[in-house]
């Protein structure tokens, strides 16, 4: 699919994003392990969600997804054996964290995904989950398919080499339903702790002290209910179309606020971006607010890597913004982006390459050389990678000329609304 930006009105007005990809899959798997029937309101209804959905369902789980909320009846903890392999499309949170579910179930299953999930790294979910005692088997390189003959895993402890909340979680799901003991994971930097707030929130017993997480084999996962909060990752293309686009004043409604992902946020402001949060509503399990974002001019800033795992997400679209602000931006400690739906250090610097910026890759970053003129416009391959994409068409907010994107379908994986949002706030009220 071939989309197209043109330059031309600023953005403008309220709006609600998409609802939170990670915390709706994992709303979708405790759900499915409950005991009772949970209900999920506005759950993100992308690709990759989705997938995890009708992992749930041929696993046992009994799900009715409609637009406005997501049922699932749980299995109370034991799964039926699927009679097919699990197709977890492009999503590497659906299939890292089904692993761990997976590992304490006495059957065998076959996890797979497209060609992007069929080249990232599972090693460093299967390698905890064998100490555990699953026996995982993958192709060479510890790519996926992943063959699981899970069994009764016993808790373990263990010092994550890499900041990742996708092994974290696995972990603590396959934790879950472990023997009785304690289960210890030690992370060496603050990766989205959804899956810890969400299963404290649901009275299993999990503790945080700094860097370590303590979970204690719980009985039993009771149901729940939820109103996913707007996806931050998804807020900030239009926080950065809005940043960059001369006349945007945009407020985004019901956005998570969790300190460990939105650090982009810190990124932008620290560029001199007008950005205010307002907490609202309920915080439990997990904070949010809305955000008012104003055009403003940026300024280029050096990033260090320590607090990269809070922003890791959001880089190809922070790219874009560093391509619009005066000077230069360096990002360091980048190396996981190798690991994700494309390798991102290559394909966001190839993007901002061929719609005409500066930028320079190196073995763990980028280096970006802004400047008044901001980028040019062009055409941009997503390499199917749906945050390429996305900011492929933020970039045309602003640009000299149209940006043309190709492979445009991959948006949906995660924002299948993002399309129509951003039109609707570029058009210019009646
Ligand atoms: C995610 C964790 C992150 C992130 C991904 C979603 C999650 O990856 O990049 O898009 O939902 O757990 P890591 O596992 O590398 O932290």
């Amino acid at each position: 699919m071939t989309l197209r930006s043109e330059p031309g009105p600023p953005l403008s007005g309220r709006t609600r994003v998409t609802p939170d990809k990670s915390m709706t899959h994992r709303a979708v798997l405790l759900g499915a392990i409950a005991k009772g029937v949970s209900r999920i309101a506005r759950p993100n209804s992308g690709g990759d969600c989705r997938a995890t959905a009708e992992a749930a369902r041929a696993l046992g789980a009994k799900t009715r997804l409609t637009d406005e909320e997501w049922v699932i009846e749980g299995c109370e903890g034991i799964f039926q054996e699927p009679d097919h392999v699990l197709d977890m499309g492009n999503s590497g949170t659906g299939i890292r964290l089904l692993a761990g579910l997976l590992s304490t179930q006495p059957f065998l299953a076959i996890l797979t995904g497209d060609l992007s999930l069929r080249s990232r790294p599972m090693s460093r979910v299967a390698d905890p989950l064998r100490a555990m005692g699953a026996t995982i088997l993958s192709r060479k390189g510890g790519r996926a398919p992943l063959a699981i003959l899970g069994g009764r895993c016993h808790p373990i402890s263990y010092e994550m080499p890499v900041a990742s909340a996708q092994v974290k979680s696995a972990l603590l799901l396959a934790g879950l339903g472990a023997a009785p003991g304690e289960l210890v994971v030690t992370e060496p930097g603050p990766a989205r702790d959804h899956t810890e707030r969400l299963l404290k929130y649901l009275g299993v017993p999990i503790f945080v002290e700094g860097s370590r997480i303590k979970l204690k084999t719980p009985a039993a996962i009771p149901s729940f209910e939820w109103t996913i909060p707007g996806d931050p990752s998804a807020a900030a293309f239009y926080i950065v179309a809005a940043l960059i686009a001369p006349g945007s004043e945009l407020v985004l409604e019901d956005v998570a606020l969790n300190p460990r992902r939105i650090g982009f946020l810190n990124v932008l402001r620290q560029m001199g971006a007008a950005i205010e949060i307002s907490p609202r509503g309920e915080q439990e399990p997990e904070p949010r607010g809305d955000i008012t974002v104003k055009h403003c001019g940026l300024k280029g800033i050096t990033v260090p890597g320590e607090a990269a795992v809070t922003f890791i997400d959001e880089v190809p679209v922070l790219s874009v913004a560093a391509a619009f602000a005066e000077g230069e931006t360096v990002f360091q400690g980048l190396d996981e982006l190798r690991h994700k739906e494309s390798d991102r250090l290559a394909t966001t610097a190839k993007m901002i390459r061929d719609l005409g910026g500066a930028v320079e890759e190196t073995a763990d970053g980028l280096t970006l050389h802004g400047g008044a003129g901001g980028l040019r416009g062009g055409v941009v391959e997503s390499f199917n990678d749906h945050r390429i994409a996305m900011s492929g068409l933020v970039a045309g907010c602003a640009a000299r000329e149209s940006v043309t994107v190709h492979g445009g379908e991959s948006i949906s994986t995660s924002d299948p609304a993002f399309i129509e949002t951003l039109a609707g706030l570029r058009s210019i009220p009646q």
